[in-house]
């Protein structure tokens, strides 16, 4: 069973000691309700570290006003035992009230990348990304922190954010683990009805058929785009919030791909009140 930290204080002591005893830590830092993906980077975490943290944090910074905030699955004692099962020694999982206290005012702002893609539907989302990961960063003094590619802006985003600040851990990031059918696993899933999370298994398929098309040769996007807006809307009755593809590590996005050798095709589709985001990642 992992030990459960709830202070901040206490958090960052026992980091501290554990730097001293010359351990190397890893963090994950989740939103808690566990699923096999968040597993996953756990399991990279205790290979690559002596001391693995899990942070169970849902983050009110990084919801907007009309978002999902209240009612993001939770579940603190299961989140412990799963995360314990998957190599964890300790859990951080600290309340809102001490990591935003009264009187709360400073905010990491990764610019530019924060307002495309998933940035310019969520406004303010990496804003409370970027912010929660530098305070988790300060509290759990990681050398290694496991990020999954299923949120490929917020890689991008991490990443910036480490280089810009030259922040001293390394990243490690771990491929989206999927359903059967393919469909990319998250918390967020627990929202759909049976319905709609059969449905949902054309998301990875337009993906796959867009992967499919570039390495034919298919160079312009809009084609591209067209053709999983057709798959997506055929098969489902997702409610498509933007298909892009766009240069893997600028985010710019591309109407034509030639010239570029990292491409990342994202798209995030709603199902009623549900808004899933899948990606993938074509090498040229
Ligand atoms: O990916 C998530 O679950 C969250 O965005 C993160 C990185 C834990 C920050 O709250």
């Amino acid at each position: 069973m992992p030990q459960l930290i709830e202070n901040i204080n206490e958090m960052q002591d026992l980091a501290g000691r554990e730097r001293q005893d010359a351990k190397t830590i890893g963090v994950v830092p989740t939103m808690g309700f566990l699923h096999e993906g968040h597993l996953k980077l756990i399991r990279e975490a205790r290979r690559l570290s002596d001391t693995v943290i899990t942070t169970v944090f849902v983050n009110p910074a990084q919801f907007g006003p009309a978002e999902d905030f209240d009612r993001y699955p939770r579940n603190l004692p299961r989140d412990i035992d799963l995360a314990g099962s998957a190599g964890t020694d300790i859990v951080f999982a600290p309340d809102a009230a001490s990591i935003y206290p009264p009187g709360y005012c400073t905010y990491v702002d990764v610019t530019q990348l924060d307002s495309v893609l998933e940035g310019k539907s969520r406004p303010g989302h990496f804003r409370g990304v970027a912010t929660v990961v530098t305070k988790l960063f300060n509290i759990t003094k990681p050398h290694l922190a496991v990020f999954g590619q299923k949120d490929a802006q917020q890689v991008v985003v991490i990443k910036t954010l480490v280089r810009d600040l030259n922040l001293d851990v390394e990243l490690v990031i771990v491929p989206t683990v999927r359903e059967k059918d393919g469909l990319a696993m998250s918390s967020r899933n627990a929202y759909l009805t049976a319905e709609q999370r059969r449905e949902a298994s054309a998301l990875y398929r337009s993906l796959q058929h867009a992967d499919r098309r570039i390495r034919e040769g298919e160079r312009q996007a809009t084609r591209i785009i067209g053709e999983m807006t057709d798959i997506i809307s055929g098969q489902s009755s997702g409610v498509i919030d933007y298909i892009s593809v766009a240069d893997g590590a600028t985010l710019e996005e591309l109407p034509a791909l030639n010239g570029h050798s990292e491409i990342l095709v994202s798209l995030a589709v709603r199902f009623g009140n549900t808004r899933l985001i899948d990606n993938i990642h074509v090498s040229l």
